[in-house]
């Protein structure tokens, strides 16, 4: 592999246009409520804090941390909850924040975990999301932007721990 550097795909302006429709969306789906967000560490914990500060309702948060890929670019396939949430999400509507939705498993595995504990409800907001998952059928009931193949980074989104500060999303390409 050559060297590597950064084409930027997706600035922070148009991050910011997304993120407060979507939290116009939930404030419009949630109104009454008392959602709790639970966001996916680390990955999603940028994205996680611009969206809670323009949903404007009563929320709550929690955060859960799943087994990652650890400094590979490829998924393992096996997923385990390495922290999990503590708040009590029985009949509670939960909405469970996502960075990037690759190849589904991370989400459908947390989702049937958050599931056994019965929450009223269990919705699911990622930043980005493959195509190819998408066209896939796999429900995303709250979605930033579809992303084609190529890794990402930047807003949050790693690449061995490198690049979360940035402020608008990257693919990593070989120069
Ligand atoms: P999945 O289980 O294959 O859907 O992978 C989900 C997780 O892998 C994401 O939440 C990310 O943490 C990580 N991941 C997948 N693709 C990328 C990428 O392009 N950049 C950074 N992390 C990624
Ligand atoms: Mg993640």
């Amino acid at each position: 592999m050559g060297k590597m550097s950064l084409r930027r795909i997706i600035p922070r302006s148009q991050i910011r246009r997304r993120v407060k429709e979507l939290a116009a969306q939930i404030r419009a789906d949630y109104s009454g409520q008392r959602p709790v967000f639970v966001c996916v560490l680390k990955g999603a914990f940028v994205f996680l804090a611009d969206l809670v500060r323009q949903v404007g309702l009563p929320l709550e948060m929690d955060f859960i941390v799943a087994s990652s890929y650890g400094k590979g670019k490829t998924s393992k396939g096996q997923i385990t909850v390495l922290k999990d949430v503590t708040t009590d999400i029985a009949g509670r509507h939960v909405i469970l924040v996502d960075d990037i939705i690759d190849s589904g498993l991370t989400l459908q595995h947390l989702r049937d975990h958050l599931a056994s504990r019965r929450p009223a409800s269990l919705r699911v907001c990622a930043l980005l999301a493959r195509e190819r998952v998408l066209t896939a059928g796999t429900a995303i009931d709250y979605l930033g932007f579809p992303v084609p193949e190529g890794f990402v980074v930047g807003y949050g989104i790693d690449y061995a721990e490198q690049h979360r500060e940035l402020p608008d999303i990257y693919v990593i390409e070989d120069e």
